[in-house]
């Protein structure tokens, strides 16, 4: 296996402003609860809120896809978050959005609990391998179809913690 450079730790780091910035001018007179998705939001979602300027509250939710997902579409909540959605707007804080299979699950989660509106932001989106009908509202960087690792992304739970993003080559 070998890694290639995707985005480096400056440009990550230049987008995240860039992201902030935007999402303050969205949503800076809302209630606003920021929902990570773990486990591969972590720095991204840290880094963010600390670029932020609007005053959130922040939580975690944790799914897991059951077998056969892509046909079946279902996913199974592990964490749940421990807040009361009832007229707040939610922001989703996710690494990738691939087939878009768990967030629109994640998103459905949201508005079944009375939120007023929820919003998604995500680092990076493979716009060509969409399943579901769902777009973010907040996007980082337009990636190929690659396998992606760091920042957060994982390759069987490892290199989570590199700090720029490489696109994962069998060899
Ligand atoms: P979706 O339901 O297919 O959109 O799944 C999105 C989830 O799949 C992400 O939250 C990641 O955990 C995982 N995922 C998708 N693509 C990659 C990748 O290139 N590297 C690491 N994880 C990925
Ligand atoms: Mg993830």
């Amino acid at each position: 296996m070998n890694f290639k450079l995707l985005i480096s730790e400056k440009e990550i780091s230049e987008k995240v402003a860039v992201l902030a910035a935007e999402i303050d001018t969205v949503l800076r007179d809302d209630e606003v609860v920021v929902i990570g998705v773990l486990k591969g939001a972590l720095f991204f979602m840290a880094d963010l809120l600390r670029k932020m300027k609007t005053k959130v509250v922040y939580d975690f939710i944790q799914a897991k896809s059951y077998e056969g997902m892509e046909t079946t579409g279902k996913i199974k909540i592990l964490k749940e978050p421990n807040t009361d959605f009832t007229g707040k707007t939610v922001l989703i804080v996710e690494d990738i959005l691939d087939t878009g299979i768990t967030l629109s699950q994640i998103k459905s989660y949201f508005e079944e609990r009375k939120a007023k509106k929820v919003y998604i932001c995500t680092l990076l989106n493979k716009r060509k391998r969409r399943i579901s009908d769902i777009d973010a509202d907040f996007t980082g960087f337009e990636i190929e179809d690659h396998f992606v690792v760091g920042y957060g992304l994982d390759y069987d739970e490892k290199m989570r913690e590199l700090k720029d993003i490489y696109i994962v080559k069998q060899c």
